[in-house]
């Protein structure tokens, strides 16, 4: 069995909770892992399109190989930008994983004071994932019954304008992912938009 560590949310953590990587937990599993990140999530550089992995170096070769016959590369100004947010000051992200805390505290909350609604609190990333097994079989003002969670969403994009994505795709439903990667004022508006949009459910 290998193990594919996709620890690209390790810098964003909440309420004291310390990353570890399964290699760094597991040492015996060094072998097998294949542990990725990049710079994406923790510095905001989704553009820039730049990551990498660490491992084994015989497997990390032949990464290389396969890749560099297979795809273009990253281009030098995004690999100069990446050493820079890699080796530049980090103390930006205790204040940054403050301010997402706000919001994800906010986004728990309402989603929480919605009837037939249950959302977790992340200890990580920035999204929340509520299950809301109590409005499935509930119908909309117009008439369509929520069956699945992709109905749910699509009825919160159609009738509320909040996007969501279906939990079907995370593999667990009736649920949906939310990102609060947004503004404070922009994710109240969004959860209020929520809140009414199920207590319209009948
Ligand atoms: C867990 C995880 N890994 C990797 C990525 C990919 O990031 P990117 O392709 O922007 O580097 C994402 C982005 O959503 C993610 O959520």
């Amino acid at each position: 069995v290998w193990i594919f560590a996709d620890d690209m949310y390790e810098h964003i953590v909440y309420d004291g909770f310390r990353f570890a990587t399964i290699a760094e937990v597991c040492p015996e599993l060094y072998e097998r892992t294949l542990t990725v990140n990049g710079c994406s999530k923790a510095y905001a550089m989704t553009g820039w399109r730049i990551g990498y992995a660490g491992g084994a170096s015989w497997l990390i070769k032949a990464i290389a190989k396969l890749q560099s016959q297979s795809t273009s590369n990253p281009c030098s100004i995004a690999q100069a930008a990446a050493t820079a947010a890699l080796n530049g000051p980090q103390d930006f992200l205790a204040d940054r994983n403050a301010a997402f805390q706000v919001r994800r505290d906010m986004v728990v909350s309402m989603l929480n004071e919605v009837d037939g609604m249950r959302c977790p609190l992340p200890e990580g990333a920035f999204y929340v994932y509520p299950t809301f097994a109590g409005l499935i079989g509930k119908t909309t003002p117009s008439g369509r019954v929520i069956d699945t969670d992709e109905a749910f969403v699509g009825y919160l994009l159609d009738d509320a304008k909040v996007a969501a994505v279906q939990g079907a795709a995370f593999g667990l439903s009736p649920a949906m992912r939310i990102s609060y990667a947004t503004s404070d004022a922009l994710l109240r508006e969004a959860c209020t938009r929520i809140q009414t949009a199920c207590a319209a459910l009948r």
